[in-house]
């Protein structure tokens, strides 16, 4: 098979990543991550990476192809989101001349272009049910057909797939194909999120510190004592992401009151006994701001899963459209999917281990 001019454009460079002594960090579960990737790398299965927004997916993925015997075949990587839904049939797959209106020539598709290389499937939960079809198909014999193609085509590619959601949930809900879930999953990397490695803080803080001073020709200070120890506590709902844009910012603007007040304190858990009772308590203001709580999480979840349709997710919490725009700006949350931020993602997954 040949991989033709206007499909190399598409093919992503590997682009430069922090040294793996700074990815990986010292902790434990870091460790345990680095030691299994190195045995998976090598093994022509596909490979399912899970973690919450900003923990490094696509880092790991390219890491993956990068120690592959296919180092040298293409990456090709695929954000399944960022392409609207009908194209991205054609994007993945490719369509023949004349397979429908305005297909004056055939194009190949990403999964062709990453023939002996890494197809990389970002947010995988984000196909639709007859992509994911296509997806298992591929998956099963290596085969795969054009839009408009009367034969199907054969390709040889190892397929890592990432996702910041429980695909386990999409499942139980029926957006997800069970059977895809198990072709996909073969070996499973759960990235861990930043609060679970606290440690490799200082070690990231260090790296993105200098290498931000170098990319700025600036000259700022390590963190005082104070802010570390505040990075210590923090949630880190964008994890190293957050992170990174903070020590972006901080070299930028120079001072820590730059960032400081980023810092944002620890949700409280209304629903566990951990209230200190310690002092007078108010029931009332309590309970309402368990109840608003509980409210912004049910409505992130219900917009997560409607695919931030807003009138869908109005229906289905048996609401007027108007009051969930309301509720939604009333909660702080994003109005629309492309505003989304980490956090939102970070507060589903929240609502789906609940
Ligand atoms: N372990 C790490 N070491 C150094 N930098 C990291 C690490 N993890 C993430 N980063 C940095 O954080 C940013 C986000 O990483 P990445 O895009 O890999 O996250 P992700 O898990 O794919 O997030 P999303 O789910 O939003 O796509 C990148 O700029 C990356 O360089
Ligand atoms: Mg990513």
């Amino acid at each position: 098979m040949s991989t033709s001019n206007p499909v190399s454009s598409l093919i992503q460079p590997l682009g430069e990543m922090p040294p793996e002594a700074v990815i990986f960090g010292g902790t434990d579960v870091m460790r345990s991550l680095r030691e299994r990737l190195a045995k998976i790398a090598g093994a022509n299965v596909p490979v399912l990476i899970q973690g919450e927004s900003g923990t490094g997916k696509d880092i790991i993925a390219r890491m993956i192809h990068a120690a592959s015997p296919w180092k040298t075949g293409p990456w090709v990587k695929v954000n399944c989101p960022a392409i609207p839904g009908t194209l991205l049939e054609s994007e993945l797959f490719g369509y023949e001349k004349g397979a429908f209106t305005g297909a004056f020539g055939m194009k190949p598709g990403r999964v062709e272009m990453a023939h002996r290389g890494t197809l990389f499937l970002d947010e995988i939960s984000e196909l639709d049910m007859s992509l994911q079809s296509k997806l298992l198909q591929l998956l099963q014999d290596g085969q795969f057909c054009r839009i408009g193609a009367q034969e199907d085509k054969k390709v040889e590619v190892r397929v890592v797939c990432a996702t910041n959601r429980k695909l386990e949930d999409e499942i139980a809900s029926g957006t997800f194909r069970a059977d895809l879930f198990y072709r996909i999953n073969v070996v499973n990397l759960r990235m861990p999120s930043l609060r679970e490695r606290a440690s490799d803080i200082p070690e990231l803080v260090a790296y993105f510190l200098e290498y931000y001073n170098r990319k700025f020709n600036s000259r700022a200070k390590p963190l005082s004592a104070d802010l570390m120890n505040a990075f210590a506590k923090y949630r880190w709902p964008g994890n190293v992401r957050e992170l990174e844009n903070l020590m972006k910012r901080y070299v930028i603007l120079g001072t820590e009151e730059s960032i400081s007040g980023d810092l944002r304190p620890h949700e409280p858990d209304f629903f566990s006994a951990d209230i200190s009772v310690d002092g007078p308590i108010s029931l009332k203001k309590i309970t309402r701001q368990a109840v608003h709580e509980l409210e912004r999480k049910i409505i992130l979840k219900v917009l997560q899963h409607h695919h931030w349709n807003r009138k869908q997710a109005a229906r289905a919490l048996n609401i007027s459209y108007r009051a969930l725009l309301y509720k939604i700006r009333d909660a702080g949350l994003p109005s629309n999917r492309a505003a989304r931020r980490p956090e939102a993602d970070e507060g589903n997954q929240t609502v789906a281990a609940d």
